[in-house]
């Protein structure tokens, strides 16, 4: 049975997030711009991606790195200008890969020339563009917590309101529930759209019907109305990718989100699967082992639920999250190994799978002491907890553990001075293994974490399997295995993964004369049941006719 969108170019695709002010400096100054990631487009199209999601370039005073835009329709000159983008645009489509452009549209900056306005009075045409409550100074509307500290509500003195954020007092949130908010959004998506963007990533977009009167902040009643709107004025028939971050989803609003009618987007990023590390019911920061079983369980209910009712997205890294290696693999003894293993566990799956910027090298979180960390919310908890009197060494901790920060260490492209990310000094220090972590020692080694990742992206190209076959899960009780298989009418996939650090046989019989390996992360095999310290391997075999 044909999917409505089954010839969909983004089922096939594999995309690499940019972070651009880490990715690479091409003037000196210490932060990665748009001419730096043209120069490094030939790395990409040899990788083999497909399209570049974009972290924000828009103008914007980087309160929160470019989360917190002032234009959405100029680039910030910290990475370049506008026709810096359009040169972008057109020679990544030379190298046949597309720009995803990153809308934050829960909030803007409040440098925004829309909250400048807003402030001024409360009968200024722009004051409904944002979210205002009356009040007195020290008495907000309500206890609403901001996600980066401090209460949600600002005061402002000229007009005897306080403004609704979310984020920080820099990010004040718009008002959806203003059609004229909507539309100015809408025009300014469709403009991008002109400019050649191939797609859009849609930031924190489950938190734009906010009812704050109510506490409600993710999945509010109007949610999947505004996503409707918004879908039908820019974004349908047109040959866009559109994926929106969504921290709330369930697979049941999954199924919304991604709907192959094309009502919404193309599909959502979901980390039901990101947040098992952490005490529940508590924040990020505060530790707990990985339960495995709960992972396998939960990326198996993702695989089955939105088989043919939505899509997945397949991630395990972007900027706001740790290294995958150094968190849920080993970044000592099998850094290679297990880099390999998440990599080949996750790119077998049904989805578009993301890689973020040195994912594809291995490369690791940063054990920095903190006044060398840059981030808003890491410096904010920092400050926050020891007031609180917890210990500064167990703050420390989940900051090596958990920080931002550790995704956003600039790249890590050779051994020359700075990882060859910068001639001037850094914005954020480099992770010091950049000698023996980098692009170039990996490039013509084709045991590299590199060549691995390459090669998935190639197999997903040549195998429909990867796009099309079921998902059924094996093993689902093992307490060391991550097995599945995928399948077509033509063929069978079978991903078999250690998970960790001891040697184990495989417990299920498998037809190994039968299948032909397509790709694994050990040299040889000697005996195909056992499987070494972090081992995987993906196999295929063909229906006979
Ligand atoms: C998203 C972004 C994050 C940002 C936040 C506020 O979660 O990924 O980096 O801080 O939204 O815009
Ligand atoms: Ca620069």
């Amino acid at each position: 049975m044909k999917q409505v969108n089954d010839e969909k170019w983004w089922k096939k695709a594999v995309i690499y997030q940019i972070y651009p002010r880490s990715f690479q400096d091409s003037n000196g100054d210490g932060i990665g711009d748009l001419n730096g990631i043209i120069c490094r487009l030939d790395y990409l199209e040899n990788l083999g991606i497909d399209a570049i999601w974009l972290s924000p370039v828009c103008k914007s005073p980087q309160d929160d790195n470019g989360y917190d835009i002032s234009d959405y329709q100029d680039i910030d000159p910290m990475f370049g200008s506008i026709e810096d983008m359009e040169r972008l645009i057109q020679e990544a489509k030379k190298h046949h890969i597309r720009i995803i452009m990153d809308l934050v549209l829960n909030h803007s900056s409040d440098e925004h020339r829309w909250f400048q306005e807003a402030r001024k009075s409360r009968e200024n045409p722009y004051h409904d563009y944002y979210i205002w409550r009356d009040g007195e100074e020290g008495c907000p509307p309500n206890e609403m917590r901001a996600c980066f500290g401090g209460s949600a509500w600002e005061w402002v003195p000229e007009i005897k309101q306080y403004y609704f954020h979310q984020f920080s007092v820099k990010q004040p949130d718009l008002n959806w529930e203003n059609p004229k908010v909507r539309r100015e959004i809408y025009n300014m998506i469709d403009w991008w759209i002109k400019k050649g963007a191939g797609g859009f990533r849609l930031d924190v977009i489950d938190q734009i019907a906010k009812e704050p009167d109510k506490g409600i902040t993710a999945n509010g009643p109007r949610l999947h109305e505004f996503i409707r709107e918004m879908s039908r004025e820019v974004f349908r028939g047109k040959d866009l990718i559109t994926v929106g971050e969504a921290w709330g989803a369930t697979p049941e609003l999954a199924k919304l989100y991604s709907n192959p009618d094309d009502s919404e987007f193309s599909m959502v990023f979901q980390f039901e699967h990101i947040v098992l590390d952490q005490e529940e019911g508590k924040e990020k920061w505060d530790l707990a082992p990985l339960p495995f079983l709960k992972l396998k369980e939960i990326l198996n209910r993702w695989q089955m639920e939105l088989s043919g009712r939505g899509w997945n997205s397949l991630f395990w890294n972007n900027h706001d999250l740790p290294r995958i290696v150094s968190r849920w693999g080993n970044d000592g003894e099998y850094r290679v190994e297990s880099a390999k293993m998440l990599a080949i566990l996750l790119h077998g799956m049904q989805g578009t799978p993301y890689i973020y910027q040195g994912e594809e090298l291995g490369m690791t979180n940063a054990l920095y002491a903190i006044e060398d960390y840059r981030d808003i919310e890491t410096r904010n908890m920092y400050r926050e907890r020891l007031e609180k009197g917890y210990d500064a060494a167990d703050i420390i901790a989940s900051i090596h553990a958990k920080g931002r920060d550790n995704a956003r260490t600039p790249m890590q492209w050779n051994a020359s001075e700075n990882a060859g990310f910068t001639q001037g000094i850094p914005w954020l220090r480099v992770n010091p293994n950049y000698k023996e972590i980098n692009a170039a020692s990996q490039l013509h080694d084709e045991n590299s974490v590199f060549a691995c990742y390459k090669k998935l992206i190639r197999l997903r190209k040549t195998w429909d399997v990867f796009v099309d076959g079921t998902f059924r899960m094996l093993l689902e009780d093992d307490e060391n295995f991550f097995a599945y298989q995928r399948e077509n009418a033509f063929r069978k996939l079978l991903v078999i993964c250690n998970f960790f650090g001891c040697t184990l046989e495989y417990p299920l019989e498998a037809d190994w004369e039968n299948m032909e390996l397509l790709i694994g992360n050990y040299d040889s095999i000697e005996r195909p049941e056992i499987f070494r310290p972090y081992e995987a391997r993906m196999y295929i075999s063909h229906m006979e006719a």
